[in-house]
């Protein structure tokens, strides 16, 4: 079994991660600031995966609490710390050896990113160069990446292969294929002397949904900028009524088509990705994690409603600047590489997400 350093754990993707890799039996150190995630995620996933807490410390800095669980010879620990920082990310490398990084950390709302592209270079590029180089000086050269089918832009190809090109529209695809960049040169840098690296970039289509179990789920700041979070709110009474835009693309219903992933399938997807990196000589695997089916925005609604007996009012409005018609991912190379697939349909999308709403109305802020 592993020990894995994971940034951005107690985010929404990362937290589900930790739970399927702790159910795999690997032990965990997360490093992560809670500018998006939370304390409680983190001991939500320690319950289900049934470890016990053994302590909390903090150091002399506040930024340095820490958080440990134990079960038998498993460990998970959580630190509080911030990606960009060296002597922060040298904590998760101090007590113990560490097999492999699965980095979540980042910033990832395309609208912010527009508004904020400094911001973005430095969470997402930076902070990225940082944990490599704290994973190099560490011996440490196995490393999982979040990217995101935003670095394929407008694609002319639909389903979406890893060879259609690389053209991100927005600062935050940008950041994705710059960090892509930066892995496939130093993917090339091993010499006879250097042992090599292995990389897996993971480009996530549309992830959604929650743990079975409605302990863990995404908690958005604000108002959210994904689908299914607002049909939820809308759901409950929360919102009015959900802004679908555009309602004339060249789609079957007008509106927008896109590749929704159970977050839980995902977490599973990364699991494959670390395991097969551990196991076979240095590489880059750069693989598309999607269902390769498309849904429009109003089978999602009609899905939502159909399956927890509920109402979602919407209203038609204007496309928004930057979207594009379908983005549907060929997942065919995960497949083959990973030996792992999406399994869970629609209706346990819809069912998973409404069960965390519903046990969770304001997220971890309870
Ligand atoms: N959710 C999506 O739709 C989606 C799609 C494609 C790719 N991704 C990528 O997957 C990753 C995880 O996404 P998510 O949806 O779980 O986001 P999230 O915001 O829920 O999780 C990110 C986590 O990183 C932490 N973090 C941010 N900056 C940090 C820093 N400087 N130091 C330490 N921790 C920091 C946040 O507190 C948060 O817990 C991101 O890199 C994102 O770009 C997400």
């Amino acid at each position: 079994m592993a020990n894995l350093l994971i940034t951005g754990g107690a985010g929404y993707i990362g937290s589900h991660t930790c739970l399927a890799l702790l159910q795999m039996g690997h032990s965990l150190v997360v490093i992560d600031d809670f500018s998006n995630g939370s304390v409680d995620a983190i001991r939500a996933v320690a319950r289900l995966a049934g470890l016990q807490q053994r302590s909390r410390s903090a150091s002399g800095q506040a930024r340095h609490h820490q958080w440990h669980w134990q079960q038998g010879g498993q460990h998970l620990t959580l630190l509080e710390g911030d990606i960009r920082l060296a002597a922060d990310l040298q904590l998760a490398f101090e007590d113990q050896a560490i097999d492999a990084v699965l980095h979540f950390a980042g910033l990832k709302a395309v609208a912010e990113s527009v508004a904020k592209p400094l911001d973005y270079w430095n969470v997402n590029v930076a902070g990225s160069r940082q944990v490599l180089e704290v994973m190099a000086d560490n011996h440490c050269r196995t490393f999982v990446f979040s990217s995101s089918a935003t670095v394929y832009g407008m694609a002319e190809r639909v389903p979406i292969a890893e060879t259609s090109p690389v053209q991100p529209i927005n600062p935050y695809g940008q950041t994705k294929a710059a960090v892509e960049q930066m892995l496939r040169d130093l993917a090339a840098s091993s010499g006879p002397a250097e042992p090599g690296w292995r990389i897996a970039c993971l480009r996530y289509f549309n992830p959604v949904g929650a743990h079975e179990s409605g302990a863990i789920g995404e908690d958005p700041d604000g108002v959210p900028s994904n689908l299914l979070p607002l049909i939820c709110q809308v759901a409950s009474g929360q919102r009015p009524a959900l802004q679908v835009y555009g309602s004339d693309w060249a789609t079957p219903d007008g509106t927008g088509v896109r590749d929704y992933i159970h977050v839980m399938d995902l977490a599973e997807g990364h699991g494959a990705a670390v395991e097969t990196l551990l196991a076979e000589p240095p590489q880059l695997l750069t693989l598309n994690l999607g269902s390769g089916r498309g849904h429009s925005v109003l089978q999602m609604v009609q899905a939502f409603e159909h399956t927890n007996g509920t109402s979602v009012p919407y209203e038609l409005c204007s496309r928004r600047a930057g979207d594009s018609a379908v983005s549907v991912a060929d997942p065919s190379v995960a497949r083959s590489r990973l030996g792992w697939q999406t399994s869970r349909d629609l209706a346990t999308i819809c069912r998973d997400a409404w069960r965390w709403h519903q046990q969770n109305p304001s997220g971890y802020a309870q």
